[in-house]
Parts: structure tokens; sequence; C-alpha cells
């Protein structure tokens, strides 16, 4: 079952690239024709995600997509907060639940708290059979197959593949991405798979990382833009597979408290892709640099180069479009909690006080 690998969560990992291709089959056919042909999103005057966890970061990336290639208001919330806050919600808005399992308590909840107060309820799932499919207007599977480890690995970047070609078709339908930008975004998709491949490969330099990073006690994860989600589902996965307290926090933020946990015991995860944002996100890390912190810059190679000097570690994956960045940088995040895991000696697959479906609140 576990097709030669020690985990499952080790398989689903490595299985990405090809999930994701056939996700974006799915999705978009050879001509450019997209399944999400029957979504118009012209008329829609605000977005509201609602999930849990790690599918909740999934909806957090998904917030910088809409609204920049779509110019779409975006709210997003976690299930359990939004369920009880009483939001009030646009009956000309449409509210999308995102889980895996589709079981998860809070979010079915969520979703039936929305479903008579907007125009309509989609959901993005794993299990086109679970509770949530059934009870949204549409229902659109990640066709990650069968996520078995606790921690959630392909289920996340299937999300993000699905969220990203619906704000793609939404900054279509309200004109802000004309028919050729659109097709470059498509063909800039149809390198992830590849690209991946190069992260996973990429295994042995993240196992050396991880054995240093099983000393830490307390690990800092950082990103600016569409990557400062990331930065909170890299500490989440950390945390819930190797015990080690981590935490993810917008770069800029840093300098309002975080700032005050720097020493030289604390690594630092900076994941910055050469973008328009990386220049901020350097300065960030010079003043982690400066205060004795380890960083360890996770960039591709014209951010190493530019940015890694007195840097405690750097990891060069392969340059991206950046739009798609937070997908490719997924897999180091989730290679360097595995292997963590491993060098800590924990239970990977079934990590303790965890469930793989939360279906109680
Ligand atoms: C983290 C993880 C959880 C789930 C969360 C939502 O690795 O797996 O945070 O993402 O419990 O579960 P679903 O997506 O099934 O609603």
């Amino acid at each position: 079952e576990k097709a030669g690998y020690k985990h499952f969560m080790a398989k689903e990992i490595a299985e990405q690239p090809v999930v994701l291709a056939d996700a974006l089959k799915h999705y978009v056919a050879d001509d450019g024709n997209s399944a999400l042909q029957a979504l118009d999103f012209s008329g829609v005057d605000r977005l509201t995600l609602v999930a849990c966890g790690t599918a909740h970061y999934a909806c957090h990336v998904a917030k910088y997509w809409f609204e920049s290639l779509a110019g779409l208001p975006c709210d997003i919330d976690i299930a359990s907060e939004f369920r009880y806050r009483e939001p009030p919600l646009s009956d000309k808005g449409w509210a999308l639940f995102v889980s895996q399992s589709g079981e998860t308590a809070d979010t079915l909840a969520a979703l039936r708290y929305a479903r008579d107060k907007v125009a309509k309820v989609l959901s993005v799932v794993n299990v086109p059979t679970s509770s949530i499919a059934r009870e949204s207007d549409l229902a659109l599977p990640i066709l990650a197959g069968v996520e078995v480890g606790v921690a959630s690995t392909k289920a996340f970047t299937c999300q993000l593949a699905v969220l990203a070609l619906m704000a793609l078709k939404a900054g279509r339908d309200r004109g802000r991405l004309t028919a050729e930008e659109h097709a470059t975004h498509i063909a800039d998709f149809r390198l992830l798979p590849g690209l991946m491949n190069h992260a996973l490969s990429l295994a042995p330099e993240i196992e050396k990382l991880a054995e240093q990073l099983a000393e830490a006690q307390d690990v800092l994860f950082l990103g600016r833009g569409q990557m400062y989600p990331l930065a909170l589902e890299g500490a989440l996965k950390l945390k819930e597979i190797s015990y080690i307290h981590a935490e993810g926090y917008a770069s800029g933020e840093l300098k309002h408290g975080p700032i005050a946990l720097i020493d030289s015991r604390v690594p630092v995860i900076v994941l910055a892709p050469r973008d328009h944002l990386f220049e901020k996100t350097v300065s960030n890390m010079q003043e982690v640099m400066a205060r004795h912190g380890k960083v360890l810059l996770m960039s591709d190679a014209a951010g190493v180069t530019e940015a890694g000097a007195g840097c405690w570690r750097t990891l060069t994956l392969p340059k991206v479009p950046d739009v798609f960045a937070p997908i490719l940088y997924a897999i180091p995040a989730q290679l360097l909690a595995y292997h963590t895991a491993i060098a800590k000696g924990t239970d990977v697959d079934q990590p303790r006080n965890l469930a793989k479906s939360v279906t109680v609140e």
C-alpha cells in the first residue's frame, strides 16, 4: 500500500507532481477549455472562503490570487470562528468551503450557516461523496486520491491547484485577464509538475538540514504576500509531526513583536522566491541576522545569489512563475517537516493527539 515508501506521508509527498497533473487535465482540456466553464464569476460581489487547518491556509493563499488576478473582494475565515460569529453575507456573494475529507464538523456547520445567505455555495473537496460535497450547489473535486497520512500534503497542493484555476477563470469573467494572459498562466501552470519533481529531488539536501533542525526548541517561518500563508503551513506541518514549537509570521510583522524571540538558537526559515517583494523580505531577514538568528533561506538561484551571504543555510529551488510559487514551496516545507520528524523518531503518519478527520467540534 505504501508502494515501497516508509510512510504514507512520504508516498503522498512524492505523488504530488502526478496528481497535480491529473487535476490540471480534468480542469483544463488541451484546447484550453475548462471544466469550470459553468461558473460565471462576473456578477459575484464577494467570495467568502472558509475551512480549517491546512485547508484554511489554502484559502489564505487563494485570497491573494482572487484579489490580484480577478479583483474579487475576498474574505477568509476558520470555520470554528465563522460559524458562531454571525458574519453578514451578501446575497450576490458566493461562499466556498475547502475540505479534504468533506466531513469536518466545523466546516460543515459553516456551510449550513451560509447556505441561505449567499447566491451560491461551492466546495473544493477530495471526497466527492462527502457531506460537504453533497450539501454544496457545486462540489469541485481536487482529485488527489486517498490521503492516509494525518498531516495533509498532496491535498493541500491539489486544493491550491483548483483554487488557482478558479481564480484565473474569475479573472477572465471579470475582465481582469485577457485571453492571452489567461493562456500564459495556464501554460505556466503546466510547468509545475516538472518543477515539483525538481523540488522533490532536493530531499537528500533537506534531510541534512532536518537533522540540524531536529535540535531546535522553537522555529519561526517567515513569508510575505502569498508566501505568508505558506509560512503558516510550514509551521503547522513541522509542529504537528515533529512536535517542535513553530510559528509562521508575515515577514513585515516580525518587528512588531516576534523579533524578541530571536537568538542564536532559533532557526528562522524564510520562504522567499525572487519576486517583486523579495527586497522587503531580505531586509526583514537581515534584521534577524543582526540579532544572531539562524536563517535558512529557501529561494531560487537568483535569490540565493543575491541574499544568501550570511545565512545559516540556503536551499535553492527552481525558478517558478510568480503566481504558482506557493504550490512549489509547499514541497520543501513538507519534506523539511517529514525529515525532521524522522530525525526525532516520531510517528509521522499518526502523530499523537491528531485524527485524520475531525468530525466533532
Ligand atoms: C494538517 C491537517 C489539518 C486539516 C484540517 C481540515 O496537516 O491535515 O489541519 O487540514 O483538519 O481537514 P479537512 O480538510 O478534512 O476539512
